[in-house]
């Protein structure tokens, strides 16, 4: 099963001249829950992004399955990570959204993904972020993120060591953890930076390294970092995130959602009707 790395730009969705066909045709496509999830967004980059992650997972199960798009369904753990249920076992995703991107990651053994917009506006400084949050890292990773020259490459370094975390917890599925400092990341020289493929990085688990997780650290463009976390003997794929539109979402999708209570023209009123988020 070929492994898939897909990123798709909330901005590139919005601009397509189709768009509000396109939009009308996703809500068909996706099951009543997941329309009634992005409903619930007050902002409507965050409605969009729960939107395109539901078809990204539909679409890449069905993809690496073979599977009909009306013929995959989901299940969740619980403490939240969807897997495809036909598939508990054999095929895993994870679906990750942040600032202007929504990324999915898929693979045969257990996987997360984290993606994070370096954004600098977050606190005064680098270093002040790192100060608030000093207790989520360890020596080690203070050091990593506190050494580098700048602040923009502080403010890279922490974004980085904040999606490993993201990664491992969401690869195992615990999601949230209390103690941050036992998941321990060790970096090497290479550049985290636009372009990069980086598969060097180590972790550790309450101080021992764990050798059967993978990192795959690149960027999906200038301004958004993403780490994905393997669990398993899967060679890292060795590209970076391929990048996917709407249209090649719903290319193969089926009307799914034909329950009598959606009204998909009045659900297309009220997404247009949401405020845009100012980052
Ligand atoms: N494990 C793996 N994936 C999960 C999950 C879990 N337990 N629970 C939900 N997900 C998936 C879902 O697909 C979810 O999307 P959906 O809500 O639209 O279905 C998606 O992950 C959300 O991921 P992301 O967009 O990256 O959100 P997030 O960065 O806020 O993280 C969790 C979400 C699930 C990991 C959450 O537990 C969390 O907020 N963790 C924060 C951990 C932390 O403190 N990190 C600081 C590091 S310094
Ligand atoms: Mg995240």
């Amino acid at each position: 099963m070929k492994s898939l790395r897909w990123a798709v730009s909330l901005s590139e969705c919005a601009s397509n001249k189709n768009f509000e066909e396109l939009l009308r045709r996703s809500f068909l496509c996706v099951t009543e829950d997941d329309v009634a999830q992005q409903h619930e967004f007050h902002y409507r980059d965050d409605s969009l992004a729960c939107l395109v992650g539901r078809l990204l997972a539909r679409c890449a199960a069905a993809t690496s399955l073979s599977l009909n798009w009306s013929q995959v369904g989901f299940g969740r753990t619980s403490r939240g990570k969807p897997f495809v249920a036909s598939h508990p076992d054999g095929y895993h995703f994870n679906v990750s959204h942040q600032g202007d991107f929504v990324v999915l990651a898929s693979s045969s053994c257990p996987v997360g993904v984290d993606v994070m917009k370096v954004d600098e506006s977050r606190c005064s400084s680098a270093s002040a972020q790192i100060q608030r949050l000093e207790r989520q890292f360890t020596a080690l990773e203070l050091r990593t993120v506190r050494n580098p020259a700048n602040n923009s490459l502080r403010w890279r370094a922490f974004y980085r060591i904040w999606c490993l975390k993201e990664s491992v917890l969401k690869a195992t599925g615990i999601g949230l953890a209390t103690n941050l400092r036992d998941y321990e990341f060790v970096v090497d020289r290479q550049t985290h930076e636009p372009g990069c493929f980086i598969t060097s990085t180590k972790f550790l688990m309450e101080k021992e390294l764990q050798e059967d997780f993978i990192f795959e650290e690149s960027f999906v463009d200038q301004h958004h970092c993403v780490a994905v976390a393997t669990n398993g003997s899967v060679p890292p794929i060795g590209n970076e995130f391929q990048r996917i539109s709407l249209d090649f979402l719903l290319k193969d999708a089926e009307f799914i959602n034909i329950s009598p209570d959606l009204n998909d023209m009045d659900e297309l009123d009220s997404f247009l009707a949401k405020p845009n988020k100012h980052f």
